[in-house]
């Protein structure tokens, strides 16, 4: 399975945060924001990923992640010149799904909980049409809102409806099967000018093929668009990782426990960085894993 990190747009919100630089690079704590929707896709066992950012932007992205080798992936960038919407991903990103499945997330969406990667697997694994997922929020109007019946199964997609049907938002991280190109060709902006995430879900959904799986109360998703909910993000991360001495969204440490890398060379990757807090952290969980290399609690069930 292919897979896409969204992380361009405009950034109005964080402004003039992001004036002169990309909202998915601004700090969560202590690393750039685009770390954790990328960890997201690694955790699901994806080691082939486009990002996607404004055509200015994307040598600072390349600069993080070079081709990706160095975390024993593959990752390209592509330019999107206008944000003409999410579904313009699949345009943009065409060539690099030829014809597979793929996933996308969204560059300012942060997701943890114990159970995400088993999750995560499970959906692509079992993916049929469409996979999108539920999470419950107090205020649905701001979201995509999915409905659902009494049985579980989707009934209806909604944008950011005035009156929602539920109180199940849809988060910015979906799996998709290799049709979702062509169903993105025949997008029409909408009302508002933009190619919209929920025609490709509905097209799904009329056919059939969309899944929806809830993400339940083990799984914390945040999106940091605003200056509050940047600042929410960054004291979320801030506190688990004090709290349980982890780190959420370390790329590094998540490619060893993947078998993307060695344990040698993840220790390379954090003795790098050996002057931070961060990079001892990588050193350690590489020293760790070389003495015990079972795989890590995240990875089981
Ligand atoms: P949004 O938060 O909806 O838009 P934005 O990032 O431009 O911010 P604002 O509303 O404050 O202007 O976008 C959600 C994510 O999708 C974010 O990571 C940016 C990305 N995106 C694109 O890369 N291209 C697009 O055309 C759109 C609409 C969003």
């Amino acid at each position: 399975m292919k897979g896409i990190v969204l992380a361009g747009g405009t950034g109005t919100r964080l402004q003039p945060l992001t004036l002169v630089s990309s909202k998915q690079l601004a700090p969560i704590y202590d690393k750039p924001m685009v770390y954790y929707p990328l960890s997201v896709l690694m955790l699901a066992d994806i080691d082939d990923i486009l990002i996607i950012a404004r055509p200015e932007e994307i040598e600072l992205f390349r600069k993080l992640f070079g081709d990706g080798a160095r975390l024993g992936m593959r990752i390209d960038y592509a330019a999107q010149e206008e944000p003409r919407g999410i579904a313009d991903a699949f345009r943009v990103g065409a060539d690099h799904i030829k014809g597979e499945d793929c996933a996308l997330v969204l560059g300012d969406n942060l997701f943890h909980g114990a159970k995400l990667p088993t999750t995560l697997r499970k959906a692509a694994r079992e993916l049929r049409g469409c996979v999108l997922f539920g999470h419950q929020v107090a205020e649905p109007q701001h979201f995509g809102v999915a409905e659902i019946d009494t049985k579980g199964q989707l009934v209806s997609i909604e944008e950011k409806p005035e009156h929602p049907r539920s109180n199940l938002a849809i988060p910015g991280l979906y799996f998709f099967d290799s049709t979702v190109a062509d169903i993105a060709r025949g997008l029409r902006p909408s009302p508002r000018g933009e190619l919209e995430i929920t025609d490709v879900l509905r097209a799904y959904l009329a056919e059939g093929r969309a899944d929806l799986v809830w993400l339940g109360r083990g799984v914390t998703w945040l999106d940091a668009g605003t200056h509050e909910s940047l600042l929410d993000a960054g004291r979320f991360v801030r506190d688990i990782q004090h709290h349980q001495g982890t780190r959420l969204g370390c790329v590094e440490e998540i490619a060893m426990y993947m078998g993307f890398i060695s344990a040698d060379s993840c220790y390379e990757l954090g003795a790098e960085m050996k002057g931070s807090p961060y990079g001892q952290y990588v050193m350690e969980s590489a020293q760790a894993h070389r003495l015990n290399p079972a795989p890590a609690k995240f990875l089981e069930e």
